[in-house]
C-alpha cells in the first residue's frame, strides 16, 4: 500500500476516534470546551490555591487547568479525564512542560473517582452534570475544601463568592 494512503488512513482513524470520544464524553458528562487561561487564573485565585495543596480538575481536557495550578500556584494537581485522546494529549503537554511529578492526568470517570484527598476541585462541565456531582462532592470532600465552578452552579448549594462577569462560583464543603 502507498505510504501516503497509510498516513491518510491513520489521520482519518484518529479523527473519527476523536469525534466518537468527544460525543461519548459529552453524553456522559460534558464535551471538551476549554476554559481560557485568564479565567483559569481567576478561578485559582478565587479558590485561594496554596503551594502543596491537592487540586483535582474533574474533566481535565487538555490539562490546562492542572498545568496552570502546578506552574503558577505550586499545587499538586490531578486531572480526571474520560476521553483517552485528551488524556494522551494532556500527558504529552505535561511531560514537555517539565511538570512531571507536579501535575498528572488519570484516565477515569469522575463519578467514580476518589476525591477525599482534594483541597480544591475545579469544574467546567454542564448544569445537569454539576447537579449529579453535588451529592458526591458533599459526601466525599473534607470540610473546608473549595469547589470552584466555571459557568455552572449547583442545585442546593449556595456559593460563598461569585464573579458574575466571568461566571465563576466558589463553594466550601
Ligand atoms: C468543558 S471540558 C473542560 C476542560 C477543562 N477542565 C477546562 O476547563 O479547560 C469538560 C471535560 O470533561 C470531560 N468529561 C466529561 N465527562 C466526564 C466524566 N464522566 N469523567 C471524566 N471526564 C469527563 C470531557 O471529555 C472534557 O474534556
Amino acid at each position: 500500500m502507498d505510504p501516503v494512503w497509510i498516513i491518510a488512513v491513520i489521520i482519518w482513524a484518529f479523527l473519527i476516534a476523536y469525534i466518537i470520544t468527544w460525543i461519548i464524553s459529552g453524553l456522559i458528562g460534558a464535551p471538551w470546551v476549554p476554559t481560557d487561561i485568564e479565567t483559569i487564573n481567576k478561578m485559582l485565585v478565587m479558590a485561594d490555591v496554596k503551594p502543596g495543596e491537592v487540586l483535582y480538575d474533574l474533566g481535565s481536557g487538555d490539562g490546562r487547568v492542572i498545568m496552570e495550578a502546578a506552574r503558577k500556584f505550586q499545587a499538586r494537581s490531578v486531572g480526571v479525564e474520560l476521553n483517552p485522546i485528551m488524556v494522551l494529549w494532556a500527558s504529552l503537554k505535561i511531560a514537555s512542560s517539565g511538570l512531571i511529578g507536579k501535575a498528572k492526568v488519570v484516565w477515569s470517570n469522575f463519578f467514580s473517582a476518589d476525591l477525599r484527598k482534594a483541597d480544591v476541585i475545579t469544574l467546567y462541565l454542564l448544569q445537569t452534570t454539576n447537579e449529579r456531582l453535588e451529592p458526591k462532592l458533599k459526601k466525599e470532600l473534607k470540610p473546608g475544601s473549595r469547589v470552584v465552578s466555571h459557568v455552572f452552579t449547583f442545585k442546593d448549594w449556595i456559593p460563598v463568592k461569585a464573579d458574575t462577569q466571568s461566571q465563576i462560583y466558589l463553594y466550601i464543603a
